[in-house]
């Protein structure tokens, strides 16, 4: 999920841009529990890109602060919804404070199983393709071998997965550096709602609309239909 269009949404409602991200942790809480009944394997929350870092500093101090307070608040409920909660991205440049409450979310969730909640923050596709390549040195190695070294670069699971579907809310129609690689076959989705607006019904549409997707991975129609 590209959660986009808090800021607008505030705007369009005479609120700061805050109060927007505040509203966008609402509907992130409701999408969460929403996935977990639809019966999603991973779901991955775009919270915070790593060109994000270039919005004025207040807006950057308050998403940290949100993102604490979320993860604080956040764990209990996913203990008992079985949503193991991990984040994706660079972790050494997000506050102390911040790390350490992931640190102790991620042990807390570590062995829930029913869906996994992949937090995007600092997240940079093109940094982690750069970093994984780095580690490769030349070498020749295969499409699901690049695919881990880039989910390890971002310390996330081995084997790491495709994306099946992106949706994005907030109407533009582009990734802005969303799993690049992992979305080669990816499904995309936009909405033109902002991501306060979006709720549990607009999931379930966007999931049925998922199922009626043929998809073919460069096969002929045919092929896939056999
Ligand atoms: C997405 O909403 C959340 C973050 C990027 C943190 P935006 O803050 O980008 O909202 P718009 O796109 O300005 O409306
Ligand atoms: C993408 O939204 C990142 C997140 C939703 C966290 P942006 O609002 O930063 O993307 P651009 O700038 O419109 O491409
Ligand atoms: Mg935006």
């Amino acid at each position: 999920m590209i959660m986009d269009g808090n800021g607008r949404w505030a705007t369009a409602h005479g609120l700061s841009r805050s109060a927007g991200h505040e509203a966008g942790l609402r509907t992130a809480r409701e999408i969460v529990e929403a996935a977990v009944r639809e019966q999603v394997g991973t779901l991955t929350l775009y919270a915070f890109s790593s060109d994000n870092w270039k919005r004025p500093t207040a807006e950057v101090t308050a998403l940290m602060r949100l993102f604490r307070r979320a993860m604080l608040g956040e764990a209990k409920r996913c203990l008992e919804n079985g949503v193991r909660l991990t984040i994706l991205g660079r972790r050494d440049r997000l506050p102390a404070s911040l790390r350490q409450t992931v640190d102790q979310v991620e042990s807390l969730t570590a062995s829930c199983t029913r869906m996994h909640l992949r937090v995007a923050v600092d997240y940079s596709a093109r940094d982690a393709i750069l970093r994984a390549a780095a580690a490769v040195r030349g070498e020749v190695i295969s499409r699901e071998h690049f695919t881990e070294l880039l989910a390890r670069v971002d310390q996330d699971d081995i084997p790491a997965r495709e994306v099946d579907l992106v949706v994005r809310t907030g109407g533009e129609q582009r990734l802005s550096d969303f799993l690049l690689w992992e979305c080669a076959y990816a499904e995309l989705l936009f909405v033109e709602k902002m991501w306060p607006e979006f709720d549990a019904d607009d999931l379930a549409e966007a999931m049925a609309d998922f199922r009626s997707r043929n998809r073919r991975y460069g096969l002929a129609p045919e092929q896939v239909a056999s």
